[in-house]
């Protein structure tokens, strides 16, 4: 077999069969098939496309490139979820005690941010001690024994994926749905879970831009899951505006604190319950949705998710007085409070454009290199619906050093004050099954 002819066939809308996906995926991963060859083969199938059964088979081929993770030995069912990427969302970091709380076992493989979102990691590394990193025989005795484990993806986890990234990301070919849906799902796969819950996100800070293509990017994903046997169902929610109130990667930790203790702003709130609902359902350990909402409300009002929460920081290193006492984090010591210039309703409040002030502030990466800032970051005093006065505080921004002049122009860019009402966005637009 010649890569060549493989990239003819792809840019004639050929058809790829199963052999030859995985000579392509051995190739590259050996290093036997260069990177100015797999680039022509990503740009034809951006422009030619995948079909459903040439996504589903290169997805496996990815998922089989690394080690596939073996938690057979976690009692119970394990679940897991995953989000497209966005600005604010620290779900992760509320969901997983809130489910492990109710008895769901969870083992959540998290990445670190590039660009305008942020990655989990990186949150969870803004706590003072916390080991993103375990042996796999300790992963398995912790969640034996409370049920979560909140750690990084292991280097050879996927390494197909790990090469095709960064050559998509400086080869224009990220927003490419089969290549996005294979990376999601190759990562799932491997990761050992039983169950998969996506949050697939659209809008402005989110890589699909409508909640059309959202919608066909979680069927594709949910077809992937079904043929891997895997149970897959989606969320699809609002990423037009930052998911609660904090970005910026301390700022999140200290918000998932106080929503694990039932003081989380409500769209947070209403995506995490929606979320760990589903995942209650997948697990079985619930039929009925309202039950499982129930009982997710009792965990957080009983102290049981916030408690969890804090099992996990101990058991993974981190120094629980911060989760106790959040005003211990160190946050930005030069504070900008950003004014209204009108009166009237929000009506635009751009994730994408805060997720790059933030990166910008030192808080984000732009190269995988970048060495980030945790403290830095913005809060929002306001969000789309909201009525401000003139002056009002509409944000605080968090830094370290002075704020250009630029950065608070392209923060008044983000926003849109208008004088009639404007509704409150749905935050869950549709759950697919
Ligand atoms: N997230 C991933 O893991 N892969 C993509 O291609 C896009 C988003």
């Amino acid at each position: 077999m010649r890569m060549v002819d493989l990239i003819e066939l792809k840019k004639n809308h050929g058809e790829f069969n199963e052999k030859q996906i995985q000579f392509i995926i051995d190739g590259y991963v050996k290093g036997d098939i260069p990177d100015y060859q797999v680039s022509a083969l990503l740009m034809a199938i951006c422009f030619t496309g995948l079909t459903t059964q040439e996504t589903v088979l290169l997805t496996k081929a990815m998922a089989y490139s690394g080690e596939i993770m073996d938690f057979s030995q976690i009692d119970g069912v394990l679940v897991d979820k995953h989000s497209t990427g966005g600005v604010g969302d620290k779900t992760t970091l509320i969901i997983a005690p809130m489910v492990a709380a109710c008895g769901a076992k969870i083992v959540k493989m998290s990445g670190r941010g590039l660009g305008h979102t942020g990655g989990t990691l990186d949150k969870l590394e803004s706590i003072p001690g916390y080991c993103v990193f375990k042996k796999h025989k300790e992963i398995i005795d912790q969640v034996n024994e409370i049920g979560i484990a909140l750690i990084g993806q292991t280097d050879d986890l996927v390494p197909a994926d790990k090469k095709l990234y960064a050559l998509r990301d400086v080869t224009g070919t990220v927003s490419c749905m089969p290549l996005i849906a294979s990376s999601i799902m190759s990562k799932k796969i491997a990761s050992g879970a039983d169950t998969i819950l996506l949050d697939v996100k659209y809008g402005q800070g989110a890589f699909m831009k409508t909640r059309e293509e959202a919608i066909q990017l979680a069927n594709l994903m949910i077809e992937i899951g079904k043929r891997c046997q895997k149970d897959t169902c989606a969320i699809i929610s609002d990423m037009n505006q930052p998911l609660g109130k904090a970005i910026g990667n301390t700022l999140e930790v200290i918000e998932a604190i106080d929503t694990l203790r039932g003081n989380g702003p409500e769209d947070l709130e209403e995506l995490c319950l929606e979320i760990a609902s589903e995942m209650l359902l997948q697990a079985k350990l619930f039929t009925d949705k309202k039950k499982a909402v129930q009982a997710l409300k009792n965990v957080i009002d009983q102290g049981e998710a916030y408690k969890k929460f804090k099992q996990v920081v101990i058991a993974q290193g981190g120094d629980v007085s911060y989760i106790e006492n959040p005003r211990r984090f160190r946050r930005g010591s030069v504070m900008i409070k950003l004014a209204s210039k009108k009166a009237g309703y929000i009506k635009k409040l751009d994730a994408r454009i805060l997720g790059i002030v933030t990166m910008k502030l030192g808080g984000g990466r732009l190269t995988k290199e970048d060495v980030i800032d945790h403290s830095v970051g913005i809060i929002l005093n306001r969000k789309i619906g909201d009525h401000v006065q003139e002056d009002d505080i509409l944000m605080v921004i968090y830094a370290h050093k002075k704020v250009e002049e630029e950065i608070i122009t392209q923060l008044y860019q983000a926003i849109e004050i208008v004088e009639q009402k404007v509704e409150k966005p749905v935050y869950v637009e549709e759950i697919l099954k």
